[in-house]
């Protein structure tokens, strides 16, 4: 049985025996994973920790300024990089999946190493956890936040990682982040994937089509809100469909909705939501975005899909 309590202590002393008088970043997006382990590394370091968000372009509304709140709140110290020109540019013109995990993943590091080496740094902290790894060395896909596991030495951009969730799963990361009592909308809050917007994009990344996904992913988290599910999102397809609007023929976009049912992101079952729930994303999908001419439903478990399209 796994005990939150024994992991912080266990974790508090090997973080300080490894980092000694060591300047130290931590790349934390917000999620439960890397917020928990920025808590845990700032509670065994305090000062010498400094966390860096990096505006990628490719969050959910509100997101960023929420990532900055939370962590000023939570007493660390917080330094937000504007990247987003740099994250689209990188992305642009690739269309295949891995292909932009692989330019995302690129961009994400050579970034850190840049603001490591300002800070005067020698270690980055990251959220990775087991599942991250199990996928990646299994190659289902490459995780934006895995190197080592896979023969990367990190070194290579400037720096040595401290990975202190790498052995546990989500539900072990939620019981983490209760012990160090972070507020529940840390511990409790809902998977996001590192790379973002950028995986639920099908096809070449564009600013504007993020827009689209934005504000289809903010009506999907809002008519779900109170289902018990592992993961709400909208995913924007890169190809079109004809529709109708006032009146006219419209050749759109495409959006689904997919909302699944899991304890650790390694299987998944896709939940049965009611259908006035449906009825009204998609009424509210296509009546709020312009561009949106059709809106449909995943119903595949994980395996044979995975929870993300890419
Ligand atoms: P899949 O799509 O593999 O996703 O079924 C399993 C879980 O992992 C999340 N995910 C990621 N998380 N970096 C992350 O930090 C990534 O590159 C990444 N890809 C997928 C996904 O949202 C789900 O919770």
């Amino acid at each position: 049985m796994f005990d939150s309590r024994i992991f912080v202590e266990k974790s508090l002393d090997e973080i300080k025996a490894r980092v000694k008088d060591e300047r130290v970043a931590s790349a934390c997006s917000g999620g439960v994973d890397s917020t928990t382990c920025t808590a845990l590394v700032h509670s065994a370091i305090g000062k010498k920790l400094l966390a860096v968000f990096i505006d990628d372009g490719l969050r959910r509304e509100g997101e960023p300024e929420f990532v900055v709140n939370t962590l000023k709140n939570l007493g660390i110290k917080v330094r937000y990089v504007d990247a987003k020109k740099e994250f689209f540019e990188t992305l642009k013109g690739k269309t295949d999946a891995e292909e932009k995990r692989k330019a995302f993943r690129e961009k994400f590091y050579s970034k850190l190493g840049e603001i490591i080496k300002q800070e005067n740094a020698r270690f980055l902290v990251q959220g990775t956890i087991a599942a991250d790894i199990k996928e990646t060395v299994q190659g289902i896909k490459t995780q934006h936040n895995v190197l080592e596991q896979i023969g990367i030495d990190p070194k290579i951009y400037g720096y040595e990682i401290i990975e202190p969730l790498k052995e546990l799963y989500k539900p072990e990361v939620r019981m983490v982040a209760r012990e160090l009592r972070l507020p529940a909308e840390v511990s409790e809050r809902m998977p996001f994937p590192g790379p973002a917007l950028s995986i639920r994009v099908l096809g070449e990344v564009t600013s504007e089509k993020i827009e689209i996904l934005k504000k289809a992913t903010k009506i999907v988290e809002e008519e779900t809100k109170d289902l018990d599910a592992f993961q709400r999102f909208a995913v924007l397809h890169s190809d079109k469909a004809t529709g109708m609007k006032g009146g006219k023929r419209v050749y759109g976009n495409i959006i689904t909705v997919r909302v699944v049912e899991s304890k650790d992101a390694i299987t998944a079952k896709a939940m049965q939501v009611p259908y006035e729930k449906l009825d009204k994303i998609s009424k509210r999908i296509t009546g709020e975005i312009p561009s949106v001419v059709r809106c449909l439903v995943d119903v595949t478990d994980k395996p044979p899909a995975t929870i993300e399209f890419e």
